[in-house]
């Protein structure tokens, strides 16, 4: 990833910063954006029959909750960066019909409860208009109900779980969902790797590893593979080769690990420790350059499927970079993160800054209905429609990792 983007980098003529730090530990703050931690929060106030959070004051707030700290916190980091970048683009811009975007972001730490309460917060107690997040589909589940039941317009950035948009009308998302994101993953064992046998190694408390668990299984064996082994983990584990050792029996041509980051490569290197050589393929969740500092080298060969494929520069992309290098010697950026979560999150808030452009008010029912009329916005990760189920209809690509960099391998355009 470093090497790939440090050759993007010197073929734009641009240096790269020592400082440049991708998926840094930094948790600093931003000082181009109000921070805050979750705090004890206190009920809806608005709840049901409301209309969002309209702005009386002369900035516009935007809520955000992500994983800044605990097992996904690159994650987060990085959709941070790339809505800070937005917001600086739009205010830069003239803000929205005048008035500036003041974001507040809370820190979810990856947890369930923890996200219940910074969604809470940002809705009923800063009053935000509209709520960007969560990366993890399971935190995305835990916080529509509160955004649908206030009214307040949700946009997530890249939780692909096929239920996260069917909580309610105010729920949207900028990504693709997961029954195609695992039928791009069949199809791509399937027709371009040719291999039949696949065991799955699924997180047990992540509903986007289990919905594609789901999916995958279903569009696999239409194709004519199948699946002799459905083994599963929980994320706070540590041992995994019991499972891993069910896996090995029933010798599949290839794992299926659609996790995060950070269990995914410590799975993988005890497969390797107990001679497992086959390949894995995974999902999104394992696009940060920290998976590495789980797998070392025991995903070599492996392929997941993925949103952007980042070693392939498209003009949009290209332009995106260098906003990215500019943004960074800005005052206060010097933590920010670059990935592709990065360019989902920046997507996200451009989305919803075009919504909030054209709404008459800044209450929850006129940005909701604009943000659905959503009509080929031109992305960095690609042309986005919002459909009738306010998900996006985008293809997704299939990347190999290749001495610790993720190559394209194919594009898949929606079915
Ligand atoms: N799609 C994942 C989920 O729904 C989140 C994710 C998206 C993680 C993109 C990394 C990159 O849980």
């Amino acid at each position: 990833m470093k090497l790939n983007r440090r050759r993007l980098l010197a073929s734009l003529g641009l240096t790269l910063l020592g400082a440049l730090a991708f998926g840094c530990n930094n948790t600093g703050g931003d000082t181009s954006a109000t921070t805050g931690t979750t705090g004890k929060a206190g009920t809806v106030s608005n709840t049901g029959g409301g209309n969002g959070n309209p702005q009386s004051g002369d900035t516009i707030k935007v809520g955000a909750y992500l994983s800044l700290t605990g097992s996904e916190a690159d994650f987060g980091k990085q959709t941070r960066t790339g809505i800070l970048m937005a917001i600086d683009k739009i205010n830069t811009a003239g803000g929205i019909n005048g008035k500036k975007i003041e974001a507040v972001i809370e820190n979810d730490e990856g947890d369930a409860g923890k996200t219940a309460n910074a969604v809470t917060k940002l809705v009923s107690q800063d009053k935000v208009v509209s709520v960007l997040g969560e990366i993890a589909s399971s935190l995305s589940l835990r916080a529509a109900p509160i955004c649908q039941n206030a009214k307040v317009p949700m946009v997530t950035p890249s939780s692909t779980n096929v239920d996260v948009t069917k909580q309610g009308d105010y729920i949207f998302r900028v990504c693709f969902i997961d029954s195609f994101q695992a039928y791009v993953q069949a199809k791509f064992i399937a027709e371009t790797l040719k291999l039949k046998k696949v065991a799955f190694m699924l997180d047990s408390q992540s509903a986007y590893s289990q919905g594609l668990g789901k999916e995958f299984k279903e569009q696999f064996t239409k194709m004519g593979g199948q699946v002799v082994a459905e083994t599963s983990y929980s994320p706070n584990d540590t041992d995994f080769k019991g499972p891993l050792t069910s896996i090995k029996t029933a010798n599949p041509d290839i794992i299926y690990l659609p996790g995060y980051y950070k269990s995914a490569g410590a799975i993988a290197t005890q497969a390797r420790e107990i001679g497992i050589t086959v390949p894995f393929m995974g999902g999104d969740g394992w696009d940060v350059p920290a998976l590495f500092t789980s797998a070392g080298t025991s995903l070599e060969g492996s392929y997941f499927s993925d949103h952007i494929a980042l070693d392939r520069p498209t003009p949009a992309l290209t332009a995106f970079q260098q906003e990215f290098e500019t943004f960074k010697t800005k005052p206060g950026n010097a933590d920010a993160s670059f990935g592709a979560l990065t360019t989902l999150g920046y997507d996200a808030m451009m989305i919803l800054g075009e919504a909030m452009k054209k709404a008459k008010t800044m209450d929850g029912i006129a940005i909701h209905e604009a943000l659905a009329q959503t009509k080929d916005f031109a992305g960095v990760t690609g042309s986005i429609t919002i459909d009738a189920e306010r998900n996006a209809k985008k293809s997704a690509v299939v990347v190999k990792i290749v001495g610790k960099e993720f190559k394209w391998q194919a594009d898949v355009l929606p079915q």
